[in-house]
């Protein structure tokens, strides 16, 4: 199926001939797009503790970041306010971030929203994860490298490239998007006041992963045995590490062990698991667990925009729970809607009360 949003390539062509291989500029992929947030949405966002948020200013050849909670009232020359997770807070951010469903869920991050005056950016700079930069109101140019080894900007608050000589070049308007593979230089500065809403990829690193696992597997319970030592002598040399003491150590670390199945539960919970400011609000007027059940037999459930659902084999994951799949929970993870068996009535109610899911 050909994609409007790709140019009217399918996801498939997209995938093959641009995804983290080279960029891909699509001119009106999105008719009328203006953004996911007014001015002042996004500058009453930036004023919030729980929404991450930065200022980010060049004066001259200087660059001056301020991190949120930010008051921001108007832009000044070669300024940008950047917010992150607009999705979690703005429905059009959501179905924004929803338009890239030929991706796994599992792979997108989030919706960060940039506002600029006149000569605003970030400067020249790396991701290490694919964007797709869809351009709201205002015109803003793109400068893009491709990825060599970087000579980077030392002492700086954001992470510039010192020698950033681009290859291409791209002035875009509303509705355009452009598509950068992780490791691109790319630099996009503001013609005149403009919005860039960056749809982010999630790539793990392995790094994050063994340490969240190692987590996982602490929280499950590893061994307790203490160590004992009745038959210790006296110590010749006493700050020598006894050699018993280091065989107990080695014993107790070679006993942990894990399966495929714990590592298949660990990632879906890991990647389930809502990012650390990330509140749900449960109904203000909840009904009650019969009503609920009842509107349940007519009525479709829809996941909150916060929540993250996703399955492998036969487990489901919410938020970072687990459990049993069904198919009618598959469908649900998979197009974040569906109706529910009543023999899920009792599960839904316990979602419904956390703000996971509402009633449609
Ligand atoms: C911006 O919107 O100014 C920066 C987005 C990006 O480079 O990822
Ligand atoms: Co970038």
């Amino acid at each position: 199926m050909k994609l409007a949003l790709l140019g009217g390539l399918s996801a498939r062509q997209f995938l093959r001939r641009y995804w983290q291989k080279r960029p891909l500029l699509v001119r009106g992929a999105l008719p009328g797009f203006r953004g996911v947030a007014s001015r002042a949405q996004l500058a009453a966002l930036a004023g919030r503790p729980d929404v991450e948020s930065r200022l980010v200013r060049r004066r001259g050849g200087r660059w001056h970041v301020v991190h949120g909670p930010l008051e921001c009232t108007g832009l000044a020359r070669n300024a940008t306010l950047l917010v992150s997770g607009v999705n979690l807070h703005r429905a059009a951010a959501d179905a924004l971030l929803r338009r890239f469903h030929f991706l796994p869920q599992a792979r997108l991050d989030d919706v960060m929203v940039s506002w600029a005056g006149t000569g605003g950016g970030v400067g020249p700079h790396v991701d290490s994860y694919d964007v797709f930069l869809v351009q709201g109101a205002g015109r803003r140019v793109w400068r893009l490298q491709r990825p060599r080894a970087w000579r980077m900007v030392e002492g700086a608050p954001l992470r510039l490239i010192a020698d950033f000589a681009p290859d291409e070049e791209f002035l875009v308007e509303p509705g355009d998007v452009l598509y950068v593979p992780p490791g691109w230089g790319h630099d996009g500065v503001a013609l005149e006041e403009c919005q860039t809403c960056s749809v982010g990829l999630r790539a793990p690193l392995g790094e994050e992963l063994a340490a969240a696992f190692l987590d996982f597997l602490h929280e499950r319970g590893l061994p307790r045995a203490r160590y004992r030592d009745p038959g210790l002598r006296p110590a010749r040399h006493s700050a020598q590490i006894p050699a018993a003491m280091f065989a107990h150590a080695a014993g107790v670390l070679a006993r942990i062990r894990w399966t495929r199945r714990d590592v298949g539960e660990f990632l879906g919970r890991y990647l389930t698991t809502p990012k650390p400011h990330v509140v749900f609000f449960p109904p203000r007027r909840p009904l009650p667990r019969a009503a609920f059940a009842r509107r349940l037999r007519r009525a479709p459930v829809a996941l909150d925009r916060r929540s993250l659902m996703l399955y492998r084999g036969a487990q489901v994951y919410l938020n970072g729970e687990a459990l049993v799949a069904r198919p009618a929970l598959r469908a649900l993870a998979d197009r974040r809607s569906a109706r529910l068996p009543s023999s899920l009535a009792e599960t839904a109610y316990g979602w419904y009360l956390s703000g996971y899911l509402h009633l449609e």
